[in-house]
């Protein structure tokens, strides 16, 4: 009999990319053949995202797009919108396995196990108690240039507007020795660089004792991996101490960029957000990084909307946003989730306002990019070639996280010397600089 076929479907976060790509690893492992997810498979799988009322809308089309691709194919739906909602998923006639964020491990178990047409089954747990790491390994196989490596899951933050600690549960690390080990093997396998996520980085090593944090994690796996670039995904202000500013002046090897959720730039939404700084603070540490680290590249969250965000608050968060000037922004319009404290609260702000303030955001974010982009022009910055861009040529990255588009002769995975040329939208156009190679 031909190997079955399971195809896969990722929504949201990096976390969640990672995830699947981990879980095909399971499958694979055990003899299923992974194909597109517009293929006729013998199973689906749909992880999804509950971060906005956007995310468990578009989970549910998928799930119903996995149904019509193979009517008689198993559906499994997990991550945060199974764990928040499994009785919504549930309710959507094909669905058959509902496993949340935890007891991934035994997907391929709980699959072979099920008979098709029966009730949906669910595998939902409370995980509001969780203590355990789930060590998943990351696809080796797959021709890929950059390794994300979870090492962080859960938080414990409970910013007023957030769902996700009821989706993912308390902060919980993987061990130094796993994540070493998972480093070591992927660097083996070829990629240059190494991102490492988690839902609240900062928190790594909080319960892992000793002095065990980030920065510690770091050092190790720069002193220990041949890993050609380290990354982090996201970090909050308040946990970039001056041994990681330290580390990332000092050390080449990790990339000069740093993802800090900002999420408003007014200081009594940030309070009424539960966000543990102020407008003051963040400058402070952006200002900070910049000395330090001149061509750091710094981009952020930024949530419009949120309840009791008046014209004035919102000026204000505008006018602070542009004066930090952003090379990346990611705009969220408030989505009020159930169970969240800001969700019931009064003053919330109309569908139009949103939408208008968000493209204002937008358009900070478009300059943001220019005005960042702009001083790398005529400068020759070392680019590691991630795919085949869909007009032609090559795209990349640089170490500061400027996304560069080039024709000429080379391969996925080498890390070349490029030009950088002309700002087209969110990318700049380059040439590769035959004269540093
Ligand atoms: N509404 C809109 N955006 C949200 N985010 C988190 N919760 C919400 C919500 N209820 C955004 C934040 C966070 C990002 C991952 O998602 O900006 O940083």
């Amino acid at each position: 009999m031909a190997n079955p076929k399971v195809a896969f479907y990722t929504l949201g976060c990096k976390v969640n990319q990672n995830e699947t790509e981990a879980l095909g690893a399971l499958f694979k492992e055990h003899n299923y053949q992974v194909v597109d997810f517009d293929d006729v498979a013998d199973v689906y799988v749909i992880n999804t995202c509950t971060v906005t009322h956007l995310g468990d809308r578009k989970s549910r089309q998928i799930i119903r797009r996995a149904i019509h691709n193979n009517p008689q194919a198993l559906i499994v739906v997990t991550g945060c919108y199974a764990q928040t909602s499994p009785g919504e998923v549930a309710k959507i006639p094909g669905v058959d396995l509902i496993i949340g964020t935890r007891d991934r491990a035994r997907m391929v178990e709980l699959v072979q196990e099920h008979q098709k047409g029966s009730a949906p089954e669910s595998y939902v747990n409370d995980i509001s108690k969780a203590q355990d790491f789930e060590n998943l390994p990351v696809d080796r196989l797959i021709n890929r240039t950059r390794a994300y490596l979870k090492v962080q899951e859960g938080c414990e933050q409970f910013c007023t507007y957030c769902i996700i600690p009821y989706a993912r549960g308390p902060s919980r690390s993987r061990s130094v020795e796993s994540a070493l080990n998972e480093a070591g093997k992927l660097v083996e396998a070829g990629f240059k660089e190494l991102i490492l996520t988690g839902i609240h980085l900062g928190y790594y090593g909080k319960d892992l004792g000793g002095n065990i944090d980030l920065v510690y994690l770091c050092r190790e796996l720069l002193a220990k991996t041949g890993i050609q670039r380290l990354r982090l995904s996201s970090i909050e202000s308040t946990e970039i101490s001056d041994e990681l500013i330290d580390l990332m002046a000092e050390e080449p090897r990790f990339c000069p960029h740093l993802h800090i959720p900002l999420q408003s730039g007014d200081d009594d939404i940030l309070k009424a957000m539960h966000r543990p700084y102020t407008t003051d603070d963040y400058r402070k540490i952006v200002e900070k990084l910049r000395t330090r680290i001149p061509d750091i590249g710094i981009s952020a969250d930024i949530m419009v909307g949120f309840p009791g965000e008046r014209e004035e608050n919102f000026a204000k968060s505008y006018a602070f946003v542009k004066e930090m000037g952003f090379m990346g922004l990611h705009v969220f319009k408030y989505s009020p989730r159930k169970g969240t404290p800001a969700s019931e609260m009064t003053e919330q702000v109309s569908a139009q306002d949103k939408e208008k303030r968000s493209k204002e955001m937008l358009k900070l974010a478009e300059q943001g990019f220019r005005a960042f982009a702009r001083k790398y022009i005529d400068k020759t910055m070392d680019v590691l070639v991630e795919t085949t861009f869909p007009q032609g040529g090559w795209e990349g990255h640089t170490a500061n996280f400027i996304r560069v588009v080039f024709p000429g002769e080379t391969e996925k995975g080498a890390i070349v010397p490029v030009k950088l040329k002309k700002i087209v939208q969110n990318y700049v156009q380059g040439q590769l600089d035959k004269s540093r190679n």
